[in-house]
């Protein structure tokens, strides 16, 4: 069985929150987008609150109440209103599917990778959190194919084996493929379907350098940094491991500071 054949067994496959399609939709067009993301967050007032709450926590430190998505807009700029809005709108579907550590590897990595991104210059940053933030959705579909199976991939994790060898195992495909068709399902750009299919085999992607930053965010966006491949990270970003691991420190604490505006309340 292929990934495609796997996805062919899924009955419903998750829709992409609306508010979602329609943010990364419009993020292009500067000037028509701020008017009308601001109509779109206004149908959703359960989402504009959470947005604000965001907005005015201490991750972003503004000395003033920010009280209307126009006004985050004017004061963060599209892409990052636009990340907000991502998190905050794909967090009940990334719980439910992977539980509260999936959520939060998910945040941790978005913020890597923006960061990454912004200390190496191989991507936009703003472009990178939702690399970052979207890089596992894979894991939801083969958690929906068979939820006891998913959990013996992750006991098999658990005790030192490597994830694509444990669902290709078990599955016969990997959260990397199918994330991958799920991206073109949600008509994801090609940057974003591309670093999800390769974030475990960067070097195998037409769009490498990129592909590292999501492959090295992933690796220590973890408790624990995983392993990964030093000779790879240097050559394709520049990054030696002690560079890498400061930074980690800081990807941390921002980290901590936005999982806890977004867990409060
Ligand atoms: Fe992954
Ligand atoms: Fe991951």
């Amino acid at each position: 069985m292929d990934a495609q054949q796997v996805l062919d067994q899924i009955k419903e496959i998750p829709a992409m929150p609306n508010v979602i399609v329609k943010a990364l939709g419009i993020i292009k067009d500067d000037t028509s987008g701020t008017k009308e993301l601001s109509e779109i967050m206004a149908y959703d007032q359960a989402l504009t609150s959470q947005v604000l709450k965001l907005v005015n926590s201490a991750y972003y430190g503004f000395a003033q109440e920010i009280t209307s998505v126009g006004k985050a807009l004017a004061l963060l700029g599209m892409t990052q209103t636009r990340n907000i809005i991502i998190a905050v709108a794909m967090k009940p579907m990334l719980t439910s599917q992977g539980g509260r550590d999936m959520w939060k590897h998910s945040l941790r990595c978005a913020v890597a990778c923006e960061y990454l991104a912004d200390k190496t210059g191989v991507v936009d940053a703003g472009d990178a959190f939702t690399i970052g933030f979207l890089h596992d959705i894979g894991k939801i579909l083969l958690n929906i194919v068979d939820t006891m199976l998913y959990q013996k991939v992750r006991t098999s994790v658990k005790n030192g084996m490597d994830i694509i060898e444990a669902e290709n195992e078990l599955f016969e495909t990997n959260h990397a493929d199918m994330g991958f068709l799920l991206a073109k399902k949600w008509k994801l750009s090609v940057l974003l379907a591309n670093c999800i299919k390769y974030h475990h085999d960067p070097l195998s992607s037409s769009m490498p350098q990129v592909s590292t930053l999501a492959y090295v965010a992933n690796k220590i966006s973890h408790d624990e940094p995983d392993v990964f491949d030093e000779a790879l990270v240097k050559e394709q970003l520049g990054l030696d491991v002690t560079t890498l691991m400061q930074y980690r420190d800081k990807i941390e604490e921002k980290t901590n500071v936005l999982f806890a505006s977004l867990n409060a309340g």
